[in-house]
């Protein structure tokens, strides 16, 4: 495949190079099935790791670089195709935004001073935190933000206070922690939406719990934690909400999960709290220095084109078809569990890592999850049940005979 993104005769051709493709696309399961990729043989058909070291002292030729590339490209395709386990949409088309890959883009510093080095997209990144400032109630002199690498770094200025269980907190614990220590102030990292479980804290039963203990809101600080659902339960009848007018401090997604950002990336917005806090976030307010200036243009790209409507739509079918894989297992007798505003579907572990390994199941303990994202299809389900139930009979077939 040719792409000629930009025609030559445009007048921004110096700026905009040509960029010419001839990769492999993404296929479907089905174009997948056609062109014949075993997955079982993967590691010995498609990926030549053997010419991949560099070990030339002059520069490798364009031809060989373009057939590792499209090795690559296949074995990219097989495992994409059976990403059940972790919590990123594959699906999505930058095509339009190849031509900004010739370009060192660089957002180092707060977006909203902007910095001396030029080529930065701060523009796009202000754009995308003001949407998300008003999908989570806050007004924009209120807060400061930054579109950062990920999830991980977004919780990163919040503080870990110790919860119980796995995950979802239990609030008649929560409050004799509280009474416990009533002289001290409250410092809460909330998972909304647990990683292995999918299990979503109740924000409003969090903060009635510290209000009943006499935590006013100058005595205790939450963090949200939405990697994954933060962008999902916006979507989600009656799912909880999370929003800065329930007295919040801040709150952190991945730009990568539902959003779709090829680059890992997230968003962090933190509600200002004292002149200091406004003292340092008119200065350096990332973790990071240099920041990726293409992160923010893919994501103001993905949300300008898909719109809330889009979001929706996708978010809901996510969870219709968390909903169908859930009655699948059921059906056939695997004990499975699925929070009620949940894409995760979480079952015992299957016993034979081959199978874990090719349907690239994240597994915790003895028990795995599927997490059904936007490229994760009904027929995807359904072969996977197909081969759940026949490698389990195989397996204990096997530990039978032993
Ligand atoms: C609850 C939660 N927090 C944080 C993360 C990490 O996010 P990231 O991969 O964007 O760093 C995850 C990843 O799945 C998650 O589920």
């Amino acid at each position: 495949m040719t792409v000629n993104l930009i025609p030559s005769t445009h007048a921004t051709v110096e700026l905009f190079p040509t960029v010419v493709s001839n990769a492999i696309a993404k296929l479907s399961i089905e174009e997948e099935k056609h062109i014949d990729i075993d997955i079982d043989n993967i590691e010995e058909n498609t990926y030549s790791r053997i010419n991949l070291p560099i070990t030339y002292n002059i520069g490798d030729t364009q031809t060989n670089l373009a057939s590792l590339i499209s090795n690559y490209l296949r074995t990219l395709n097989s495992y994409y195709l059976r990403n059940l386990g972790y919590p990123t949409n594959q699906v999505f088309n930058y095509e339009a935004l190849v031509p900004l890959l010739n370009f060192h883009l660089n957002n180092a510093g707060d977006p909203f001073l902007g910095s001396s080095f030029s080529l930065n997209s701060t523009a796009f990144e202000v754009c995308v935190l003001d949407w998300f400032a008003n999908l989570w109630e806050i007004e924009n002199n209120e807060y400061w933000r930054y579109v950062t690498t990920g999830g991980t770094e977004g919780n990163l200025h919040g503080i870990l206070v110790r919860t119980l269980v796995l995950g979802e907190i239990d609030c008649v614990d929560l409050k004799a922690l509280l009474v416990a220590h009533n002289d001290k102030p409250a410092i809460i990292n909330l998972n909304i939406g647990t990683t292995m479980k999918g299990g979503v804290n109740d924000l409003d039963l969090v903060i009635q719990t510290l209000q009943e203990r006499g935590f006013t809101s100058d005595r205790f600080y939450i963090h949200c934690d939405g990697a994954l659902f933060g962008i999902m339960l916006p979507f989600i009848e009656r799912a909880p909400r999370i929003s800065f007018k329930k007295g919040i401090g801040s709150v952190a997604i991945s730009g990568h999960k539902i959003l779709g950002c090829p680059i890992p990336c997230g968003i962090v917005i933190i509600k200002a709290l004292s002149r200091d806090v406004e003292y340092i976030a008119s200065r350096d307010v990332t973790i990071t220095g240099s920041r990726c200036g293409h992160a923010p243009i893919f994501l103001w790209y993905g949300i300008k084109r898909k719109g809330i409507m889009g979001l929706k739509n996708e978010v809901q079918k996510c969870i219709m078809n968390a909903r169908y894989l859930h009655h699948r297992l059921r059906d056939a007798e695997i004990g499975a569990i699925l929070n009620e505003f949940s894409n995760i579907v979480v079952f015992e572990k299957p016993l034979d890592e081959n199978f874990t390994r090719r349907w690239n199941l994240a597994c915790t303990g003895n028990i795995a999850h599927v997490v059904v994202m936007q490229h994760v299809t009904i027929e995807m389900l359904d072969s996977f049940v197909r081969e759940f139930l026949r490698w389990t009979l195989s397996t204990s077939m096997r530990c039978k005979r032993r």
